[in-house]
Order: C-alpha cells, then sequence, then structure tokens
C-alpha cells in the first residue's frame, strides 16, 4: 500500500513506538489519528497528526471512534492498557495476573470493532513483545499476554482476509514506558540488554519501520516481525 493519502488509525498513538509510528506515516502522508486516554503527552505533532481521547479497553468508546473515521486504511494498537504484573509466577498476586491482560481485551476491542471498517486492501497491526516467544525471568505475564496477541492475530487473519493483520514484537525499546531518568535509566537499558546479541536498548523509530513495512507491503499477514535486536536468540 502507498500510505499517501491514506487514513491511518492508531492506538497508543501519543507516546514512544505508537507516536514514532505515527510521525513517520504522516512523513509518508498518510491523514493520522492518533489516540490516547490523555494524548496531550504527545506534544507538538506535525498537521497530519489528529490527537483524540480514548481507553482502549472501553469497548463502547473504542466503536464509536472506530466508527466515526471509516473507511480506515491502516489501524493500528500499540496501546499498552494497563500496568504488567512482573515476578515469579508461584509469588505472583493472580488479580496482577489477570490486569495484565487489559493489553489484550484493547487489542481485542481494536479488532473486534475496527476490522469491519478496515478497507480490503487496509491492514491491522498490533504490538506483542519479545517474551512472547522467549520468557525471561520474571516475565511470565508479558509473555501470556504478547502470546496471546500473536496468536490472536493469527487466528484472525484467515477471518478477516483480504484485509491483513500482522504483528511487530519489540525487543527492550527506550520509550516512555520506563519512566526512570538520568544515570538510572542509563544503567537499566545496559543491564536488560547486556546480554542481547545487539546489546543497547532500540529506539522507537526502529520498531516503527516495522510497523510502516507491515503497512506497506500487500503480501504479508498473519505474522510476526520480530525487531529486537535478537533477543529471541540471546
Ligand atoms: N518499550 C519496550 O521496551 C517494549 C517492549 C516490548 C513490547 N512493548 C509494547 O509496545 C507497545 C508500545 O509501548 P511503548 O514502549 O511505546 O509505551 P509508551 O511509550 O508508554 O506508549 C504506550 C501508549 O499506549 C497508550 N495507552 C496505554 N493504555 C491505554 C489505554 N487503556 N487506552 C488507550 N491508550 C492507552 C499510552 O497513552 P495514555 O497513557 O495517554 O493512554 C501511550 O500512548 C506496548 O504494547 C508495549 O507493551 C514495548
Amino acid at each position: 500500500m502507498d500510505v499517501a493519502g491514506k487514513k491511518a488509525v492508531i492506538f497508543g498513538g501519543t507516546s514512544g513506538i505508537g507516536l514514532a509510528a505515527a510521525k513517520q506515516l504522516a512523513d509518508l502522508g498518510a491523514e493520522v489519528i492518533a489516540i490516547s486516554r490523555n494524548p496531550d503527552k504527545a506534544g507538538d505533532v506535525p498537521a497530519e497528526i489528529t490527537l483524540k481521547q480514548c481507553d482502549v479497553t472501553d469497548r463502547d468508546a473504542v466503536a464509536a471512534l472506530c466508527a466515526e473515521y471509516a473507511p480506515i486504511d491502516i489501524l493500528i494498537s500499540a496501546a499498552t492498557g494497563g500496568p504488567r504484573a512482573i515476578g515469579p509466577f508461584l509469588e505472583m498476586d493472580l488479580d496482577g495476573y489477570q490486569d495484565s491482560f487489559q493489553k489484550l481485551w484493547g487489542y481485542a476491542n481494536v479488532v473486534r470493532f475496527g476490522a469491519r471498517h478496515v478497507t480490503d486492501d487496509g491492514s491491522i497491526t498490533l504490538v506483542s513483545g519479545a517474551p512472547a516467544r522467549n520468557c525471561r525471568p520474571g516475565q511470565i505475564s508479558l509473555s501470556c499476554v504478547g502470546g496471546a496477541v500473536e496468536a490472536l492475530v493469527r487466528a484472525v487473519s484467515r477471518e478477516i482476509a483480504p484485509k491483513r493483520i500482522n504483528v511487530v514484537s519489540p525487543g527492550t525499546i527506550d520509550t516512555p514506558m520506563v519512566s526512570m531518568e538520568g544515570d538510572q535509566r542509563t544503567e537499566f537499558y545496559k543491564n536488560a540488554t547486556a546480554k542481547n546479541l545487539i546489546s543497547r536498548a532500540g529506539t522507537a523509530d526502529e520498531v516503527a519501520q516495522g510497523i510502516v513495512f507491515v503497512v506497506q507491503n500487500d503480501f504479508v499477514t498473519g505474522t510476526t516481525v520480530d525487531v529486537d535486536g535478537g533477543w529471541l536468540l540471546s
């Protein structure tokens, strides 16, 4: 798909990976609607990007917003949904584990209520995470949620064809998702990526390039593109 002149609706498009995708698509000439609970956090954005408020876990609000912007050429969700429980599963608070699935429920809302408004030559892209297929200690909930996201995409791809649906799976990426600052932040990313084949945090732009690839390439559907610095082999 040549994205110039096309309409992109991006849930979680006001920060980090989603915002980087919004800016890259806008640069390529798309009209972008970038959505989150507090969209002002995006700061100054190009005129091609419209900021909208919506909680991705609110089914009615997601359905209304998708209908408002129909037809949609490019539908993306990078919304984290809510906090994820970290730590050993056998010590895990199970309410925290269940709450971790807010990301999946948000994605499910976007696909369930958005797919019908996506054009036949259009696509949906979700964002999972490397723990889905290589879980490191303490990342059980990240792994389970990411795995479910990837399974959802594979399962739904048959149902919605010829519309396409894909996942991009990031490794450790330097985004506002991590609130630490200064030396503490530097040390966190250094430790988190020390054993990766590419031992640094990725950038939101590098992951957004993966998103733009699956949006543009009309022969890619039902699959996962890894942008993870070699996490899966580390
Ligand atoms: N950064 C990493 O290392 C990494 C690694 C693997 C996977 N990922 C995944 O990549 C995706 C993007 O992460 P990121 O690092 O770019 O995080 P981020 O900078 O924190 O951005 C997350 C975006 O999601 C929005 N959001 C969160 N909950 C929402 C909700 N309930 N409804 C609507 N919007 C919501 C946030 O805005 P509001 O707060 O205003 O709603 C924000 O725009 C996430 O799915 C994350 O799990 C990230």
